[in-house]
């Protein structure tokens, strides 16, 4: 690499940094469905059969910032899909009132669904009956899904969900303030188990590196790459200059594999 390049890239760190540092965060209510391309592989390939070999018969799944439906969803049709066999319950919480009673009658618009840059037809046939110009979700795929108001910073009702086989907190801990998010993520940890995933996409890196750690959780070494290369395709744009902005992938940091994983289990792996 060129010195003048090698600058440029050292001084777009810098000031991610600083602008990870110095910009106050706000709550955003946007989601997408089939967002997560390379994170539903290493759950059908990896996460959900190590669970099964533990000798789970069913499994009890907690989404934290559902938004208006479409993460939790998205989850139901890859394991309907993949794992027709499998008992699950999905209880998927926010704390916005208006985005949760939009989840509670599943009907979209055309452009609400194909907003994502990975649907697939697949997706929208399996996931929605068509009425009219809108999209209804499939009774079968929503069955499994309870929604409800729910706030991950309130410890008291943390404590009342009891344990979760698989926990999500994506693309919400970057929007809350430091201090919050390091006690969300120490309240999310309260789920696990030791067979226990965590899904952490979208928090400041350096906070996701100390936070593991010091929860002891492992990063599960599958798609890392992929996984990280699919939240840059809405996010790659935001690097350096926004505090969601996602950075081009690299394994030069010691800390590479911290930095760069969304998926994290409590068992040494
Ligand atoms: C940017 S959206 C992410 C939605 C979805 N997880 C995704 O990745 O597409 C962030 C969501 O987190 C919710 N949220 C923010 N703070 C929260 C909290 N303390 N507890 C639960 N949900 C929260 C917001 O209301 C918003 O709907």
């Amino acid at each position: 690499m060129e010195n003048s390049t090698r600058l440029r890239n050292m001084l777009r760190h810098v000031k991610h940094w600083f602008v990870v540092k110095t910009t106050p965060r706000k709550n955003r209510v946007y989601t997408q469905f089939y967002r997560f391309p390379h994170q539903y592989q290493a759950l059908v390939e990896r996460v959900i059969p190590e669970l099964e070999r533990s000798g789970k018969k069913s499994i009890r799944i907690v989404v934290f910032a559902c938004c208006s439906g479409a993460e939790p969803i998205s989850l139901s049709y890859i394991l309907k899909k993949h794992f027709p066999q499998l008992r699950y319950e999905i209880l998927a919480f926010d704390i916005v009132e208006d985005v949760i009673e939009r989840a509670r009658d599943p009907v979209y618009s055309h452009e609400t669904v194909y907003q994502g840059p990975f649907v697939t037809q697949a997706f929208v046939e399996d996931t929605f009956d068509k009425v009219g110009d809108e999209y209804r979700v499939k009774p079968e795929i929503m069955q499994p899904i309870k929604f409800a108001v729910g706030n991950m910073l309130d410890l008291d009702f943390i404590a009342s969900l009891g344990k979760a086989d698989l926990v999500f907190a994506q693309n919400v801990l970057f929007h809350l303030p430091a201090a919050d998010a390091r006690r969300a993520f120490s309240y999310l940890n309260t789920l696990l188990t030791p067979e226990s995933v965590l899904f952490i996409n979208g928090m400041d890196m350096d906070m996701r590196v100390k936070m593991t750690k010091k929860f002891s959780l492992s990063p599960i070494d599958y798609l890392i790459e992929e996984i990280h290369n699919d939240a840059r395709v809405d996010r790659g744009s935001g690097w350096a200059g926004a505090y969601w902005g996602r950075k081009p992938f690299s394994r030069r940091s010691r800390e590479w594999m911290r930095e760069h994983c969304t998926i994290y289990s409590k068992a040494r792996t």
